[in-house]
């Protein structure tokens, strides 16, 4: 009795566990709900999706695309890059791409006349003088259209003046020549290393400290400008004077929502600028080219169904290098 009493106690459990198991593998098996609706129907799907679609290689190729040329704002050439992106964004299937066209103020240097900064003796004769163009990359020795370092907007001069360091041209660098240091910089040439603030404000610092002119260099080179940009601001180098020019944005949306979505009138938007003061290996292709690819995978998603839950708005601003002009102007209007 006590044997089979033992023995019913283990088939029942082994039957509970059984079932257990059985049901357990059931509703995994039937619940598991069908392809169809798994595909995106979580961020986390999406997501997957998403990152399965993009591929380095495209990325790679679409950078080489994007910086064969020079392509400043305002050129032919960043005008043919915007066409080209309107064609492949809509190739890719974005619901509606269109090229947005403002009139804004650019400014380029003669070319004729380039700018350059001297070192002058007692005499005052040229003993250095900086480089009028830069070197091209291996390969690109005939590539045409390369400015010549310039900086937009300065009016002509020529200042002269002794030179001073002043660090990075912060506000603190300029309290602490003045303050601790006793220098003045009234008068003088500044020369200000790349880094930490906004280049445009170590020229109102400058400009604010008194000084005739500033000179920014990289240091390293960790910023791909030309080596060496002049900053006269007012002052002359030779060439410099404004040109009016046209910008060109280019937005690509997503479809407006599937009614019944939340917030309806709020966008997601991705986008960088393309316009480059030369090639733009760094800024801004690299961006660009994931935004191409980004552009290029929620194309291919939304062809196999796929719908953001709210518009995604992917951009490709002109101008920024001017100053922000293009994707101002578009959020402006
Ligand atoms: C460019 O420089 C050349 C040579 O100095 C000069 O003749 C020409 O007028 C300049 N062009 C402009 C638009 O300032
Ligand atoms: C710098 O350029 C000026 C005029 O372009 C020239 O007269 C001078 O000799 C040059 N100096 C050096 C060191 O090359
Ligand atoms: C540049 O042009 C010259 C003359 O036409 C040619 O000899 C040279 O091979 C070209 N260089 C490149 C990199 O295309
Ligand atoms: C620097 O010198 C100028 C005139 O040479 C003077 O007006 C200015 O007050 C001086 N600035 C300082 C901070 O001493």
């Amino acid at each position: 009795m006590g044997k089979n009493n033992g023995l019913c106690r283990w088939a029942c459990l082994f039957v509970m566990v059984t079932a257990v198991f059985l049901m357990g593998f059931l509703i995994g098996w039937y619940g598991k709900p069908t392809e169809k609706s798994t595909e995106f129907n979580s961020f986390q799907s999406v997501r997957k999706k998403f990152l399965r679609e993009m591929k380095a290689e495209n990325i790679r190729e679409f950078l080489r695309e994007f910086t064969k040329l020079p392509h400043l704002a305002g050129t032919k050439q960043n005008l043919f890059l915007a066409k080209q992106i309107l064609t492949q964004w809509k190739d890719f299937g974005l619901d509606s791409v269109d090229l947005v066209h403002y009139d804004v103020l650019l400014s380029y240097p003669n070319e004729t006349n380039p700018n350059y900064i001297s070192i002058i003796d007692e005499h005052g004769n040229e003993i250095f003088n900086t480089s009028l163009y830069e070197p091209p990359p291996n390969g690109n020795e005939n590539i045409t259209n390369v400015v010549p370092p310039f900086n937009a907007f300065s009016a002509q001069g020529e200042p002269e003046g002794d030179l001073v360091y002043v660090n990075y041209g912060r506000t603190e660098d300029f309290f602490k020549l003045e303050g601790e240091k006793g220098i003045n910089c009234t008068d003088k040439i500044v020369i200000a290393r790349y880094g930490k603030i906004f280049r445009g404000n170590k020229v109102k610092n400058a400009i604010h400290a008194g000084a005739k002119g500033i000179i920014l260099f990289s240091d390293p080179a960790d910023y791909c400008a030309p080596g060496v940009d002049v900053y006269p601001d007012g002052w002359n180098l030779p060439g410099g004077g404004a040109q009016r020019g046209n910008v060109l944005n280019l937005n690509g949306a997503g479809d407006p929502l599937t009614p019944g979505y939340p917030a309806k009138d709020r966008y997601v938007i991705l986008g960088g600028h393309r316009d480059s003061w030369v090639f733009g290996g760094i800024d801004p292709s690299t961006g660009v080219a994931v935004v191409h690819e980004v552009a290029r995978s929620a194309g291919k998603l939304m062809k196999e169904g796929w719908r953001p839950r709210r518009t995604i708005i992917f951009a490709s601003w002109d101008a920024e290098e001017f100053g922000l002009l293009g994707s101002t102007e578009w959020a402006e209007v």
